[in-house]
């Protein structure tokens, strides 16, 4: 699979390197799509699954245990994704998250105190967090110790009295452990929270991974707002999603906050520690009106590349394009040895080994697509890949024209015909990332721009951020604006594109 994608990448290097744009990493730039083999093939560790509590785990399914004293089991009532029934949780809203988190690197411990602040949507006899691993000390529900239990992958929860449908309320998880990647369901890699050859601690969460590291309703169809107090030994610096609010360093110790004053989903949050410098790029700053702030280990502190300081321009080209920056504050945080990158929302995690123009630019995109506007089902991956793997044929598209991207485009189209590949508005639930959703799902965009002409496409995609900007949304949603938009039935291009046992043609434009 990896190997098609290569060809493909080279394609596209080939053709911005003609155009004298400056990519000089000989990375292959086209995909972020996790590692490649080899990284691929480490060993992922398997989560610690050992309940903590001395109440029995249980797989029973009881959706509206009464409280009282009677033995707690843990319920399992995911959200209702299809392709992943055990993620996230119902019968309640978050609004916020309060991750209190210390991290000492030479014990490898990280001690938590997660404060979730939600509203029940029905009456709450018990109610279900995600959350996998550590020991976890105590729960309070508004303050009140709360009886808990816990299967592999749920944590179960009993306030000491009932909190009626339409109440807000608040709960706190103390806990502590030795944080480790989660194998996922649907990536061939560990994610969660992940350590670097060098020693740097970094957390790459899709899709299931908030649940490794932070209690959580881990879904995006649950987006809330958050605040990070990292504590981590001096000289130590942490850095994770938003705006840096506070230091305050005390007994050897700095605690650095941070708040993302906007919806995140949950696989987004980050936080990345290790020998830092935050470095503030004014020109970029400038060009895109929102603070762009890099996280960088030294030796690129003291030489930032020439992609990494496009940022600003970036920004500024396909706010043009989609519409305004929907957040804060952008930038990237530096990881040793890590070959991929993840685009945590206003902090994009960005392994060394892509470090290059097209993969600053794919991950730049995802700010739209996926991070403002997340799928509402994981089924729909394809509206984050597809999308942002299109971001950089438009990129590509400013220095070569559109007659460059028509034929890079159609020879890559012609390379994936019989691939066997699953269609990208189907892919396979374990392998969610797969080539398809990335590179057949940008030629689907380039499919529909064809045939409903620049203004019209366009308009769709800054129509479909507005509208769902701050939300989720589905396949259907997409197509439901681009229809209205040009006034076309487009039902039978989307379902050729994304449903279709091959790779269409394209429409003649
Ligand atoms: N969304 C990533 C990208 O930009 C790919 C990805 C999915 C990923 N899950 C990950 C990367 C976990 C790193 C870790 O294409
Ligand atoms: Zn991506």
């Amino acid at each position: 699979m990896f190997g098609a994608m290569k060809h493909v990448a080279v394609v596209a290097l080939v053709l911005v390197m003609a155009a004298g744009c400056g990519v000089q990493d000989e990375t292959v730039p086209t995909t972020s799509a996790g590692p490649v083999e080899t990284a691929a093939a480490t060993s992922v560790p398997t989560p610690a699954t050992t309940a903590t509590t001395s109440l029995p785990p249980t797989t029973t399914i009881t959706t509206r245990a009464p409280t009282g004293d009677g033995p707690l089991n843990a319920i399992e009532d995911g959200i209702g994704d299809p392709y992943y029934p055990e993620l996230g949780n119902s019968g309640y809203d978050v609004a916020h998250y309060t991750l209190d988190l210390v991290f000492d690197p030479e014990s490898d411990i990280l001690t938590g105190n997660v404060t979730i602040d939600a509203v029940a949507t029905s009456d709450l006899h018990t109610f279900n967090l995600d959350f996998i691993g550590f020991e976890i000390e105590e729960v309070l529900v508004d303050a009140s110790i709360a009886d808990f239990a816990r299967t592999e992958e749920e944590l179960t929860i009993r306030p000491g009295t009932v909190i009626p449908q339409g109440e807000s309320f608040d709960v706190s998880v103390f806990y502590s452990g030795t944080p480790q990647p989660l194998a996922s369901a649907a990536i061939s890699f560990g994610v969660g929270w992940s350590t670097s050859p060098s020693g740097q601690r970094y957390v790459v969460a899709e899709p299931d991974g908030a649940r490794s590291w932070y209690p959580a309703n881990d879904h995006p169809l649950d987006k809330a707002t958050y605040t990070f107090l990292v504590t981590v030994p001096d000289p130590l610096f942490a850095a994770a999603n938003g705006t840096l609010t506070d230091m305050v360093t005390d007994l050897g110790q700095t605690t650095f906050v941070w708040e993302m004053a906007d919806p995140m989903a949950p696989y987004l949050a980050t936080v990345v520690i290790g020998d830092y410098t935050l470095v503030v790029d004014e020109v970029s700053t400038d060009l895109a009106g929102v603070p762009v702030r890099n996280v960088l280990p030294p030796d690129l502190r003291d030489a930032v590349p020439d992609a990494v300081l496009r940022q600003g321009e970036m920004i500024d080209f396909f706010a043009e394009l989609f519409g305004p920056y929907p957040f804060d504050a952008y930038g990237i945080a530096v990881v040793d040895g890590f070959p991929a990158a993840l685009e945590t929302q206003t902090m994009v995690v960005f392994g060394r080994p892509l470090l290059n123009e097209l993969v600053i630019v794919h991950e730049l995109a995802h700010q739209w697509f996926g991070n403002h506007v997340s799928p509402g089902r994981w089924q729909d991956i394809w509206l984050n890949e597809g999308f942002a793997s299109y971001a950089e044929w438009l990129w590509i598209e400013a220095s070569l024209g559109i007659e460059g991207v028509a034929v890079g485009i159609t020879q890559e189209r012609d390379r994936f015909v019989g691939s066997g590949l699953a269609p990208p508005g189907s892919p396979p639930p374990d392998d969610l990332f797969n080539a398809s959703v990335y590179r057949i799902g940008a030629m689907t965009l380039h499919a529909l721009r064809l045939s409903v002409g620049d203004e019209a496409f366009f308009d769709t995609l800054r129509t479909y951020v507005a509208r769902f900007g701050g939300g989720t949304a589905t396949t259907d949603d997409f197509i439901a604006v681009a229809e209205e938009v040009s006034g076309q039935d487009l039902d039978a291009l989307f379902e050729a594109w994304l449903f279709g046992d091959d790779v269409p043609e394209f429409p003649v434009g």
